[in-house]
């Protein structure tokens, strides 16, 4: 029996998992993290803490499972797309890494705009500039740190800086490296023009690959650490959500999915180039070779529940312990005692700005219709609908764009929520299913590597040996207008605001 380690360095925290051929999980673990906020907006993690959870998690699944070292045939990394990793000329990692939702560069994304034109941009990178991306963050850097920048000697993504930690290469892949806005999407190779335009040197970015193709192999003294076999492959993996596609089975035109973790995404699979010209949702290179994917991103999903629980589930928190279940758990039971709706109150998930479809930096979170007979229940089941009503803008645009869903996978944290799925079956009024593994992005480029070592012919072939479906959540027929009256309001209150939300960044 051949063996894969996936590794899905997250924002909450690194999980791997060392899966079979067939891909049954052996053995798993998760080390978690912080995440820097030193000003509203800013949010930042130190690559050292994920390469150190990268290299104990190995060895802890390595160690539980005791498979023999000769069987791993090779490791796929994943992980939270955008962050920019800078290192100097003898491999040093020179600041934190500005992370993904990270929503300080809107000056450099005006002058991208104003310097490329936003057609331009749209033309090769298939997005308009986006400040939770790569480019601008480089940007930042450069007009606000010039003396780090100047010692810029490699920019790597997070899963990428991992690689480089276990190979010694520095290299990237399609998937993850289209949110750079670096890289000619259309053709899956770095832009000359753009580079020449942002002034980044091309000498800094890694090599592209495919997403299935290997990239470089184990270290001896990496090996060594974590009890793998020196030469052991490394492929390119995937980011986060190319990854979760994988792992889910989206892999040909019709499947999508829907993953609610500290981001929401929906994500259609598409074989040719699907672009929406308003810029709302994302194009990327897929994990498949020669394909592409469209996402619409929520910046605040499982972010929002967590905030809340955080905050105002203490109580929760201290039942859930005493009981021996989730915290989660009990909060789903709890909402689900509250009528679609919340008694009409609404919430606006915009916590880190937002995305799809506002594109906007400075939206910021609002409950609204609080009235005195609200409680905590109330505002708990608003946040998850709130949730699930800007997943239902996403899909509103892959609509106009006639991309066709006909398969709607859920998964993420927030996907194991029967509440949560059920919402979602009622507000896009489809079945919502989930898949019978639930590693998600592990599973995704642990079906890399098996496809890289040569276990599988293709990604497709790969995912049609492994991934299989269970629960199924149809929409409930009377519950689909009752979602709908409100998400029509919802999709009104933003627009309504959006001028006081720019004001309010001001003060
Ligand atoms: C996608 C995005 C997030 C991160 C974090 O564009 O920013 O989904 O990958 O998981």
């Amino acid at each position: 029996m051949s063996y894969v380690i996936g590794v899905d360095c997250g924002t909450s925290g690194t999980k791997t998992v060392l899966f079979d051929e067939k891909g049954t999980v052996i053995a798993s673990k998760t080390i978690e993290y912080p995440m820097y906020q030193p000003k509203n907006g800013y949010a930042e993690q130190e690559p050292a803490d994920w390469a150190s959870a990268m290299i104990n998690t190995i060895k802890s699944v390595m160690a539980q499972s005791g498979v023999r070292k000769e069987d791993v045939k090779g490791i796929g990394i994943s992980g939270q797309m955008h962050g920019l990793v800078m290192l100097d000329k003898d491999n040093n990692v020179l600041r934190r890494s500005i992370i993904w939702c990270d929503q300080r560069t809107e000056k450099e994304v005006e002058w991208m705009t104003a310097n490329v034109g936003r057609e331009k941009l749209i033309e090769i990178t298939a997005n308009p500039a986006l400040t939770g991306w790569t480019a601008a963050k480089i940007l930042w850097v450069k007009n606000n740190e010039p003396e780090i920048f100047s010692k810029v000697a490699h920019i790597l993504l997070p899963k990428d800086y991992l690689r480089f930690v276990l190979t010694h290469e520095y290299a990237t892949e399609v998937s993850d490296a289209s949110g750079m806005q670096l890289l000619d999407v259309p053709n899956r190779k770095w832009s000359d023009e753009l580079l020449g335009a942002f002034g980044i040197d091309k000498s800094w970015l890694g090599k592209v690959y495919e997403s299935c193709e290997v990239t470089g192999t184990l270290t001896k003294s990496m090996a060594d650490e974590l009890g793998l076999c020196e030469g052991t492959i490394v492929v390119g993996g995937a980011g986060d959500n190319a990854a979760a596609a994988i792992g889910t089975g989206v892999c040909e035109d019709g499947k999508a999915f829907t993953t609610i973790g500290t981001s929401g995404v929906v994500f259609a699979h598409t074989s040719g180039l699907a672009i929406d010209p308003k810029g709302r949702v994302h194009t990327c290179c897929a994990a498949v070779p020669n394909s592409w994917h469209v996402m619409g991103v929520t910046q605040g999903a499982g972010l929002s529940l967590k905030w809340f629980r955080d905050n105002f589930c203490a109580p929760e928190k201290e039942t859930a312990k005493y009981m021996g279940v989730d915290e989660y758990y009990l909060m789903d039971k709890e909402a689900d005692t509250v009528p679609i709706g919340a008694e009409r109150l609404l919430y606006l998930p915009y916590l880190m700005g937002e995305r799809t479809p506002h594109l906007d930096p400075n939206a910021r979170g609002m409950f609204f219709g609080l009235s005195a007979m609200h409680t905590k229940k109330h505002m708990l089941r608003a946040v998850m609908e709130g949730v699930s009503y800007s997943l239902r803008d996403c899909v509103e645009v892959f609509r106009e764009m006639d991309i066709n869903v006909s398969d709607m996978m859920a998964c993420g944290g927030g996907g194991s929520s029967p509440l949560w799925r059920s919402m979602l079956a009622d507000l896009y009024n489809c079945p919502v299913k989930t898949v019978a593994s639930k590693e998600g992005p592990a599973l995704g480029v642990a079906l890399l590597a098996l496809t890289g070592a040569g276990v599988y012919s293709s990604v497709p072939e790969a995912c049609h040996a492994v991934i299989s479906t269970d629960k199924v959540q149809e929409p409930v027929a009377e519950n689909v207008p009752k979602y709908q009256k409100y998400y029509e309001l919802y999709a009104k209150i933003y627009p309504s605001v959006k001028a006081h939300c720019a004001e309010l960044a001001q003060l």
